[in-house]
């Protein structure tokens, strides 16, 4: 089946920059939905503030912007959003139940033959694709943030996905100017977070165990390793809730190992989540 219409579910971090690499590099039509008008208008104020930069950078015209923005259709009513989507992004919080709660109502609502496919970092795709009566058009579509400028897409296989999802996906990836990679198990974590958690989970025990600063873990980091940001600013991007969410699935699924660290339990308590709260590891009110 060809995508052509694309319902993005949630309009936060992921599910805006998603919603606009869709309509931006695949020009695909994207309705986007989200549960408050607020999220909403956060959403695309996101996009808008992203597709200003490529503005600004030239990279793209004031009627191209126009454009995409005519693409990009918000709403609060879910049926709306998916009765004609031929491809399905759930992007909504990384908690497992609200994950499959959204999930089989989008089942309900959705055309048979389309794809679901859920944004989740590291929730298995098996126990997720168990929430709908299509399990073997549902898969991971893995997309990093900032979705706008990431190259990868993991795309992952659960245990009755068929190959004609898989390739669909592929084909979709390919017209988003994204590089897929196939994850044929699926297991928690898939690649990427498998390898990034833990280490992030090691920066913040560095913290804790005050071996050294913030600052200073970022700059080793960057300048020792070439990573374009350090690990502590990292988990501040990606916000803490996130980075613990993964870490306890990591631990719950594979192995006690990767248990969180307590500092990271202690500032999401606090309400420390990073960029998105304005403060974690850092002071992000002035950037
Ligand atoms: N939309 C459009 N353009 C954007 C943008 C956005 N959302 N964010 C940044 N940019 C542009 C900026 O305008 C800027 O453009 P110019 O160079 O032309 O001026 C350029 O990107 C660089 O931005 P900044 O100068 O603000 O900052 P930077 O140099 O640090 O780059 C970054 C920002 C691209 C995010 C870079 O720091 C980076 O690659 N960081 C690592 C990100 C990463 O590791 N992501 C993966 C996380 S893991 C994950 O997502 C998986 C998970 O499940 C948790």
């Amino acid at each position: 089946m060809e995508v052509r219409k694309v319902a993005v579910i949630g309009a936060g971090l992921m599910g805006h920059g998603i919603a606009q690499v869709a309509a931006q590099v695949a020009k695909f039509e994207v309705s986007l939905r989200d549960v408050k008008q607020e999220f909403l208008d956060n959403g695309m104020s996101m996009i808008n503030g992203s597709l200003q930069r490529f503005l600004k950078k030239g990279t793209m015209t004031e009627n191209e912007v126009k454009e995409v923005l005519g693409r990009i259709h918000p709403t609060l009513d879910l049926k709306e959003a998916v009765a004609d989507a031929d491809l399905i992004i759930e992007a909504v919080p990384e908690i497992p139940k609200l994950k499959k709660d959204t999930l089989s109502e989008v089942d309900k609502l959705a055309k048979p033959e389309a794809i679901l496919a859920s944004n989740t970092s590291s929730i298995s795709i098996t126990e997720l694709a168990s929430a709908t009566n299509r399990p073997e058009k549902f898969c991971g579509m893995h997309f990093f943030n900032p979705p706008q400028l990431m190259k990868l897409i993991e795309i992952i296989r659960g245990a009755k996905t068929s190959d004609e999802t898989i390739n669909a996906i592929v084909e979709v990836t390919k017209k988003m100017d994204k590089e897929p990679v196939v994850v044929k198990k699926d297991c928690a974590g898939f690649i990427v977070n498998r390898i990034l958690v833990p280490a992030l989970n090691e920066a913040i025990s560095l913290v804790w165990e005050g071996i050294a600063d913030p600052k200073d873990i970022d700059t080793a980091i960057k300048l020792g390793l070439n990573w374009p940001m350090g690990p502590i600013t990292l988990v501040d991007y990606l916000g803490l809730d996130t980075t613990l969410s993964i870490s306890e699935v990591l631990r719950d699924d594979l192995d006690p190992k990767y248990s969180p660290c307590p500092l990271l339990r202690q500032m999401v308590r606090a309400g420390l989540l990073g960029r998105k709260t304005g403060k974690g590891f850092y002071d992000w009110t002035q950037r």
